[in-house]
């Protein structure tokens, strides 16, 4: 199970990739946007970081582009900055087209704002290679995450689809627990996420009675 890092933030990339080994990064508009720098610097330089590697780095394309000759446009223009770089495409029926367009022409398409067993099932049918499920989103308007992720993931079991479902906008270790247990294939979070999940209360109490235990032991 891959885990990418949600963020357009280089100081926060350079550090998953250098200690956590990260398996990749999603960026998103919003992500680029509080990076503080333009989209084409920023996706240059995350770009630059995984030169070399065969890691995904989810780029978007512009959101208000609606005419599915337009994304794929993009889409390819994007595409040719960097082999890591998958194209991102938001749910519609003319993103589905534009999707099954570019991974036609070799690409591969993350899609995403994927509310929906059947927004997942258009996106598997086009050949995205990834399937944005927005958990957090979903859960703050009161749906469960943990079926969502679940019934996803049979629909692609089922007919053999090779999309791998990202367990997108996770909020919490919990929600990492439900979607590694429902089967999805990556989990996105940011930093903070990340490192909350590191640790436990437990572990920071086992921690003290185990300092305590040494320190009251002749070490010879
Ligand atoms: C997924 O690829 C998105 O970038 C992301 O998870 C969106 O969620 P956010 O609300 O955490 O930014």
């Amino acid at each position: 199970m891959k885990l990418f890092l949600d963020s357009a933030k280089t100081d926060e990339i350079k550090h998953a990739l250098e200690i956590w080994d990260v398996d990749g990064v999603t960026t998103n508009p919003k992500h680029v946007q509080s990076s503080g720098k333009s989209f084409r610097t920023v996706i240059a330089e995350i770009a630059e970081l995984f030169a070399g590697t065969d890691k995904p780095i989810s780029v978007e394309v512009n959101p208000h582009i609606t005419d599915w000759r337009e994304i794929v446009a993009e889409g390819r223009e994007l595409a040719a900055i960097s082999p890591n770089f998958v194209i991102k495409v938001g749910a519609s029926e003319s993103g589905f087209k534009a999707i099954r367009e570019l991974t036609g022409h070799g690409m591969r398409v993350n899609a995403t704002l994927i509310f929906s067993v059947a927004q997942a099932w258009h996106a598997a049918r086009a050949g995205a290679a990834y399937i944005s499920l927005f958990l957090g989103w979903k859960e703050q308007y009161g749906d469960s995450a943990s079926t969502f992720v679940g019934e996803v993931r049979t629909m692609l079991d089922h007919y053999g689809y090779d999309s791998e479902i990202i367990a997108a906008a996770i909020r919490n270790s919990r929600q990492i627990a439900e979607a590694t247990v429902a089967g999805a294939h990556c989990i996105t979070a940011g930093q903070a996420v990340y490192e909350d999940s590191f640790s436990n209360p437990y572990t920071t109490m086992g921690e003290e009675v185990f300092k305590n235990a040494w320190d009251a032991t002749p070490t010879s």
